[in-house]
């Protein structure tokens, strides 16, 4: 069943397509064009094939970004990080439920610093795996695409986990917002908050050389309302 989301959707554009050559101007431009934060999607290599950046673009953004810094952090051991990425800038960190060991011992880790916390599945973990721990993370950050890799495309059955998530989170009164992440355009995004998300990640829809980042943050909130 598709619920309505009447409250307003936050996006988030990905810089993983930006274009590196011009990066503090393109995040200018996405501050000023009312993006609610900046995705940074940190990959080691290890857990996923390509290998991105650290926590070094973090501190170099922050002095020319006010945005909310959405860390989305792609990584085995994650927790050797959080200190850093904090201090660096980092606003919410998000860890692979895959890449945990213990989820409750990172949670308990992450707890200990003045961030939003946040949970990230695959395409192909199950919404039950997470269901125990949502009244202790602010976020889940669905994967409607398999991590690694921006441009691909959105995974259609990701859309009955954002429901699944969006009638237990209700039923529980939880206090969890749900993020989609991957593969959403002009011709996914209306689905994926109608099935319930509050923040949708956009990269290679919003930086993109055949428009301006302007025109496509404006085009995609303006597909955001249902
Ligand atoms: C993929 C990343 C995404 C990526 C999305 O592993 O987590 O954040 O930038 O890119 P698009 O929106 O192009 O699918
Ligand atoms: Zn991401």
């Amino acid at each position: 069943m598709k619920v309505t989301n009447l409250s307003k959707i936050k996006i988030y554009p990905s810089i993983l397509s930006a274009d590196f050559a011009n990066l503090g101007r393109q995040v200018k431009e996405a501050e000023s064009c009312g993006a609610d934060g900046l995705h940074i999607d940190i990959m080691d290599g290890h857990f996923v094939e390509p290998i991105t950046f650290g926590p070094i673009i973090l501190e170099h953004l922050r002095q020319i970004s006010d945005l909310h810094f959405d860390v989305h952090m792609m990584v085995e051991n994650p927790s050797k990080y959080f200190g850093e990425l904090v201090d660096c800038g980092a606003n919410s960190l998000t860890v692979h439920y895959e890449a945990c060991e213990s989820i409750l011992e990172i949670l308990n880790l992450l707890d200990q610093f003045d961030i939003e916390t946040s949970v990230a599945i695959n395409p192909e973990t199950e919404v039950d795996n997470l269901l125990p721990y949502l009244s202790k993370i602010d976020r889940v950050l669905v994967m409607s695409v398999n991590p690694g890799y921006g441009g691909q495309s959105f995974i259609e059955s990701t859309l009955d986990k954002i429901s699944c998530l969006r009638k237990y989170i209700r039923q529980n009164s939880l206090n969890v917002k749900i993020q989609v992440d991957g593969g959403i355009n002009k011709d996914t995004v209306k689905n994926v908050v109608s099935s319930g998300a509050d923040i949708v990640v956009v990269g290679s829809a919003i930086f993109n050389k055949d428009f301006s980042v302007c025109d496509g943050i404006k085009a995609i909130r303006k597909l955001s309302v249902v």
